[in-house]
């Protein structure tokens, strides 16, 4: 295919479209790395095809475009990633106070940074699309969540208007022992977001504190027990 000083490779997957393979299937919206719609696999690596030059090939190298291997496949580089929008139907909203009224929230600007830098996702799945328990084990997909959706669970604990009790859950029912902070996830994320280190690691230590602590773990097995009884 012919190239173009500062082409991306969505730029050559539409100029196949329109020279030789007018059916072929691709996703796509801005074409500025904002939507997380063109997620695919350029020579076996995860990355929005929009923010994909060209010049960073080798003009005789040979560029293969697959669609993510995670997920099934609809038609050529489109997949199915409901399995994403499942997922995140499963982490409950964040739950306020119930005698705080909207306008009356505060929160320093702290804890605002904090939760900022999530909130640059951009939903591309290509962390979920990388992450090795998911990718090649179906079978996990039940019990995982995956980074994006651990990474959200995160953002809410750590949110100081958030009441909600998420730490068993994230452990229990959206699978954080599965991952083993490979930081496979946070390598390709196009928005940079140290997904493993600012949000999967202080949510593991949250778990940890709970099952460790020296005083809660005593003073809940004393609960349990009198339960029983
Ligand atoms: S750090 Fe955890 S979530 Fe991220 S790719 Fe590795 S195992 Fe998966
Ligand atoms: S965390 Fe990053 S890689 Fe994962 S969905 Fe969001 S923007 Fe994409
Ligand atoms: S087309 Fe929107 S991120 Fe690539």
């Amino acid at each position: 295919m012919e190239v173009n000083e500062g082409e991306v490779v969505l730029d050559i997957i539409h100029r196949l479209q329109a020279t030789q393979a007018p059916d072929m299937a691709v996703r796509w919206n801005c074409k500025a790395g904002k939507c997380g719609s063109c997620s695919a696999e350029v020579n076996g690596v995860p990355r929005l095809m929009c923010m994909t030059r060209m010049s960073t090939f080798a003009e005789d190298e040979v560029v293969t475009v697959t669609p993510m291997r995670t997920f099934p496949v609809i038609r050529d580089l489109v997949t199915d990633v409901s399995f994403n929008y499942e997922k995140a139907r499963e982490v409950p909203a964040f739950a306020p106070p119930a005698d705080l009224k909207p306008g009356e929230y505060r929160m320093q600007q702290v804890d605002v940074e904090r939760s900022q830098e999530f909130r640059k996702c951009i939903e591309c799945f290509l962390c979920q699309n990388t992450c090795h328990v998911v990718r090649d084990h179906e079978e996990n997909k039940e019990n995982f969540s995956g980074p994006r959706f651990l990474m959200r669970i995160a953002e809410l604990d750590m949110h100081p208007l958030d009441v909600a009790d998420r730490v068993p859950a994230a452990q229990a029912e959206h699978g954080l022992g599965f991952c083993n902070i490979t930081k496979c996830c946070t390598e390709v994320c196009p928005e940079n977001i140290h997904i493993t280190d600012n949000a999967l690691i202080p949510l593991k230590e949250r778990v940890i504190d709970r099952q460790y602590d020296p005083v809660l773990v005593p003073l809940a097995k004393i609960f349990r027990r009198n339960k029983k009884n």
